[in-house]
């Protein structure tokens, strides 16, 4: 229930860019949500669909966003919040309230991505970031399941960096904080870099390394990647992005002399 006259203390506040569909102008609403001790932003939009009233009073639309799994794992709740692109799920309202964020003079402020195309309010669509993983066939190669024997075996070292890796979501973090990555470009993207170096590094995932390195010299590929590093410092996940682009970065270069030599 949305409390009338909220105050500080007993309220949190919110101000929220709202969009009714991909090509309608945007537009902000503030919204009064009463606190209770560990709130997150997600519990906090689904007060406010429970009752979709402003902080003037005024009867409104819900407020549309995407979720998932609610643990930080699946990337779809990702917003930006305060300025800063990060999942919604794990934005807990008792430390924004500490930080100083909630209160009328300085409400939590909620806005989609920039880098994907609005769907409505707080949902994207982040289609271009799967759509680059299937270019870049981010699989392992294997048929049927039949018994294949055990696989090849992997160094603790190697491990350790795929696990990192592996850790990526696709929620867009790095692609909002990236000068490079925009709308209406075609760069491929820090995510992308970094999960082209986990297939390569498998050792079954590596037969495909080729065909991902030609994606990778493609108009839109690593070359366009300005290393200004802005992506691994909002990774959520600590994926390390910068390894990932140094590493792709010299797998393209010992491609391209390759196929140089091999006429291809
Ligand atoms: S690399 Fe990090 S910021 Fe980028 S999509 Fe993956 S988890 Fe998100
Ligand atoms: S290093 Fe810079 S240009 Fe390259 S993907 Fe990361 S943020 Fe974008
Ligand atoms: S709902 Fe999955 S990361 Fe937030």
């Amino acid at each position: 229930m949305i409390a009338k006259n909220p105050d500080s203390q007993n309220s949190v506040h919110f101000k929220i860019k709202r969009q009714d569909g991909p090509d309608k102008p945007a537009y902000w609403q503030t919204f009064d949500v009463p606190y209770k001790p560990n709130l997150n932003v997600i519990s906090c939009l689904q007060a406010i669909a429970a009752n979709p009233t402003t902080s003037e009073g005024q009867e409104t639309t819900v407020v549309v966003w995407d979720c998932n799994c609610l643990e930080e794992v699946c990337g779809a709740c990702t917003m930006v919040i305060n300025g800063t692109a990060r999942q919604s799920c794990s934005a807990l309202i008792d430390q924004m309230r500490e930080q100083g964020f909630g209160s009328r003079e300085n409400p939590i402020v909620l806005e989609p991505m920039t880098k994907f195309p609005v769907v409505r309010d707080l949902w994207v669509d982040r289609s271009r970031m799967f759509k680059q993983l299937l270019r870049l066939k981010a699989w392992v190669p294997i048929d049927g399941t039949h018994k294949l024997g055990a696989g090849p075996k992997e160094s603790p070292e190697m491990q350790d960096e795929r696990y990192q890796l592996s850790r990526c979501m696709t929620c867009g973090c790095c692609l909002e904080a990236c000068p490079q990555y925009l709308k209406d470009n075609h760069f491929i993207g820090a995510n992308a870099i970094g999960q082209t170096l986990y297939f390569n590094e498998h050792e079954t995932g590596k037969n495909l390394q080729g065909e991902r390195l030609d994606v990778m010299m493609e108009p839109g590929g690593i070359s366009d990647c300005g290393n200004a590093q802005n992506c691994v410092k909002v990774c959520p996940k600590e994926v390390p992005l910068t390894l990932a682009i140094a590493k792709v970065g010299r797998q393209v270069t010992v491609h391209a002399i390759k196929k140089f030599f091999m006429g291809k």
